[in-house]
């Protein structure tokens, strides 16, 4: 099967190491998946103000989450928790009441981050947050990555080969994930 998944990342820095982490991603993936950014920098801050009338970033933000048959999340940690501008991203998917974006749709979080607990902590809110959004999440292997000095290139590279293949076998247990979710769903309208 084909899969086409969307990855966020959780910072709007032009030197952001996650962002080389989510290339890193895209350039390991399987044959069979296609990974591709789904930006956040565009939106404006939320406000329930918007719900009658959502600005077109914030349309396609939404349209471009419902388009993927999963999420993988590549986020930093900020004072132990994860940085305000995806808690906003991920309050405008949340929104309008009853169109959540998030609800059923397969997920999965990992982050790097200089400290030798990498982005744990904020992966843990991050876990909480999707959980309240009722989108299934992966559990095992959890990806907390210590950016260790030339770890990752600006083009997809990683420069020691156990990260390599532990991101792989990272993306290998997200698309079974993805995959339970996405049969069933085509089984269904079969
Ligand atoms: C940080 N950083 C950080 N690192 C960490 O491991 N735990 C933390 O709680 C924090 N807190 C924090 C707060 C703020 C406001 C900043 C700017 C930074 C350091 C952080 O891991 C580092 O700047 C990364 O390079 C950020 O990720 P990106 O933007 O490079 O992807």
């Amino acid at each position: 099967t084909q899969y086409t998944i969307g990855y966020i990342v959780g910072s709007i820095s032009s030197t952001s190491l996650n962002r080389k982490l989510a290339k890193a991603l895209a350039a390991l993936a399987p044959e069979n998946v296609e990974l591709h950014e789904i930006p956040i920098k565009d939106l404006p801050f939320y406000s329930p103000d918007h719900d009658a009338d959502y600005p077109q970033v914030a349309r396609e933000f939404k349209q471009a989450i419902a388009d993927v048959d999963g999420v993988i999340i590549v986020t930093p940690e900020y004072s132990r928790s994860i940085p305000g501008v995806l808690k906003n991203a991920l309050d405008w998917a949340a929104r309008p009441y009853g169109q959540a974006s998030l609800d059923g749709k397969p997920t999965a979080v990992i982050g790097t981050s200089g400290g030798p607990i990498s982005t744990a902590a904020a992966q843990q809110h991050l876990k909480a947050i999707l959980s309240h959004y009722n989108a299934p999440t992966l559990g095992q292997p959890e990806g907390y990555i210590q950016a260790l000095p030339g770890l990752f290139g600006d083009n997809g590279e990683v420069t020691n080969e156990g990260t390599a293949a532990f991101l792989r076998a990272y993306l290998d247990a997200f698309v079974a994930l993805v995959g339970r979710y996405v049969d069933v769903k085509d089984a269904s309208v079969a």
